[in-house]
């Protein structure tokens, strides 16, 4: 496609969240989102995890969720992360992500619209089926040998990595999420808006604020997300970028989890 075509294309699909480089020409630079974010979101919150990722990503799974336009999602498939699935609920941002994805021939990216909250369900192709005929066998099994419940439950995908930024304020059940999330891998890298508090547990409920957001949003303090992501099943977390600026990034893992080729603080 030419450069006309490319502009043409970007308005079509836009407004864009994320700056993404289409080759010379940027997302935002054509079309930006309104809103408070920079010209060149998110990059500077990529800046801060990049040489904390694994630099060569081969052979990684990568579950991106509320993914938006697919910023990560485009840097990870960089690094040559063998299977991305994106996912995030507005369908118009997968769309975008769909064309990006065909139009820098990242063919190991899938874009779905999906829900965090439908986890459970499934969450790609098949698995809904698979979970149908996993609770039926559950269900013969239990009949057969009541007592016997302790059975693991059907996990959907796995994941060598899931990548959750920009999410976890956005929903009303924060902890559930959390918790659908956990089976889904032993790796999770999180940012969040957080209230910086390291001594108190709790979250605060923050009204919606005139001309900034239309939704209310629940806030943990940095010691409830901590709390939360240990409640939800990961043993460890690990600071990767402190909460001077209320968006700290934390890498939460269970024991025994795989972290080769990343490059973590202090190791
Ligand atoms: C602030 S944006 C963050 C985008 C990107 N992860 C980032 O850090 O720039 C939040 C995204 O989460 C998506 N989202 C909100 N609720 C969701 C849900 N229940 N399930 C999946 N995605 C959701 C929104 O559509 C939006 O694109």
């Amino acid at each position: 496609m030419n450069r006309d075509g490319v502009i043409k294309k970007c308005i079509e699909l836009g407004p864009w969240f994320h700056n993404i480089d289409l080759g010379g020409i940027s997302t935002r630079d054509i079309a930006p989102s309104p809103g408070p974010q920079p010209l060149d979101h998110p990059v500077p919150r990529w800046l801060k995890i990049k040489d904390v990722l694994p630099a060569d990503m081969s052979g990684m799974s990568v579950l991106d969720v509320g993914c938006s336009d697919g910023f990560f999602s485009v840097e990870i498939a960089k690094r040559n992360a063998s299977r991305i699935l994106s996912i995030d609920a507005q369908r118009l941002a997968i769309k975008r992500l769909r064309w990006v994805k065909r139009h820098l021939k990242l063919s190991h990216i899938t874009a779905l619209a999906g829900d965090i909250y439908k986890f459970h369900k499934g969450i790609a192709g098949l698995d809904s089926f698979f979970i149908f005929v996993h609770k039926g066998i559950r269900f013969l099994r239990r009949k057969l040998r009541p007592g016997k419940v302790n059975e693991p439950i059907y996990v959907a995908r796995r994941f060598d990595l899931v990548f959750m930024f920009a999410l976890l304020y956005h929903l009303k059940a924060p902890l559930l999420a959390l918790e659908y999330l956990a089976p889904l891998s032993d790796i999770l890298l999180i940012e969040t808006l957080v209230v910086d508090d390291e001594q108190n547990s709790y979250l605060q409920y923050v009204a919606p604020m005139n001309g900034v957001t239309t939704e209310p949003k629940l806030l943990p303090t940095t010691r409830c997300l901590k709390d939360m992501l240990r409640w939800a099943g990961y043993e460890h977390v690990m600071e990767i970028a402190d909460a001077s600026d209320k968006r700290p990034i934390y890498l939460a893992y269970k024991e025994g989890a795989d972290l080769s080729g990343w490059r973590l603080p202090g190791k």
